[in-house]
């Protein structure tokens, strides 16, 4: 079976095209980010507009890169919830119009959920259960996930998301956007820092608050005035260590907590080099980690249609 997957909850229009729910054939992704850039954030009417003018060509990309035409689609998905109301409406609106006019079935994806499903293209693939850490622009959420249609949040961030806390202080920095790459960028070779911004615990809850750091980073700046490069290397190495260590504490949690030895992590901020090699740190104690290949731990079709592929099938069987 082929689906394929409709992806525009943000700013980026993606069209996946899956064979199986494992063989991605096709991903193909148009951001509108540089329209955004000179506002240091994502503008969703900008967002919306965008989408309108991409998803046609994007889609016909998406076929010719999967040698495909649209007659060999067996299965629409399309993310439906969480995103941006005006983005999630153009996808859903599209996605509507192929499934009634193809007569193919339609599924709705829960993006969430979508960004844990990547490592299910690998060769290695998880079992259930497991934890699954979603870490993106929009959402922080630790996930019990029993099966594909059995997800429970267990934890979610209290204010800003975490990739929202790269992004905002590399805004301070004066890096530029999306902050989350930038950063990790910029402090790729600091080995150790004096600037410590400690993170909150919360206690033994398996939420997250992250606005409490990113405005200590910003009075640290105001203290500190002339910033040498060096300096705010320093600071932004200060910065991305405590938010990793944060993530990996709060993963360690849920794994005990449940007594359950298997992580999967997903979401943007999945592709940061520090937390990739935090959490392979784990397999030590034994734990089974499974992070999300580079390519999709960002907003792409291809993850929309692997899962919808799944939930499909469960539903095909309990009928
Ligand atoms: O999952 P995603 O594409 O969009 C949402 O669903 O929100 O994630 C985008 C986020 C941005 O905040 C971006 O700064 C962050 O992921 N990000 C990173 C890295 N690459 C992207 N954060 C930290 N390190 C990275 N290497
Ligand atoms: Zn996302």
């Amino acid at each position: 079976m082929i689906s394929l997957g409709i992806e525009t909850s943000c700013d980026d229009t993606s069209v996946g095209i899956v064979k199986e729910g494992t063989k991605v054939l096709a991903c193909v992704t148009q951001s509108s980010e540089k329209f955004h850039k000179k506002f240091g954030g994502i503008v969703p009417e900008i967002a919306h507009r965008k989408h309108l003018e991409f998803i046609d060509k994007v889609l016909i990309k998406a076929l010719e890169e999967a040698k495909l035409s649209l007659k060999q689609i067996d299965l629409i998905c399309v993310t439906s919830e969480p995103g941006l109301v005006g983005s999630l409406l153009i996808g859903i609106n599209f996605a509507k119009a192929l499934s009634f006019s193809l007569k193919k079935p339609l599924i709705l994806v829960n993006h969430l959920y979508a960004h844990l499903y990547p490592v299910f293209f690998r060769k290695i693939k998880p079992t259930f259960p497991f934890i699954g850490l979603v870490a993106s622009g929009g959402h922080t959420n630790l996930f019990l996930v029993e099966n594909f249609d059995k997800i429970y949040n267990i934890g979610k961030t209290r204010d800003d998301a975490v990739g929202e806390a790269f992004d905002k202080v590399a805004k301070i920095l004066g890096l530029g956007f999306p902050g989350g790459p930038l950063i990790d960028k910029f402090s790729k070779n600091v080995k150790k820092t004096p600037f410590k911004f400690p993170y909150a615990k919360l206690e033994d809850s398996l939420d997250f608050s992250f606005s409490g750091i990113k405005t200590a980073v910003f009075y640290k700046i105001k203290e500190l005035k002339n910033l040498t490069t060096q300096v705010k290397r320093l600071i932004a190495a200060g910065f991305q260590k405590s938010v990793i260590e944060n993530l990996v504490y709060k993963c360690k949690l849920a794994l005990k907590r449940y007594n359950i030895k298997t992580l999967v992590v997903g979401g943007g901020v999945a592709a940061n080099s520090l937390l990739r090699k935090e959490l392979n740190l784990l397999k030590k104690d034994n734990i089974k980690v499974h992070l999300a290949p580079l390519k999709y731990c960002t907003d792409n079709g291809a993850n929309t249609a692997g899962l919808g592929y799944k939930i499909f099938s469960l539903k095909c069987l309990a009928y």
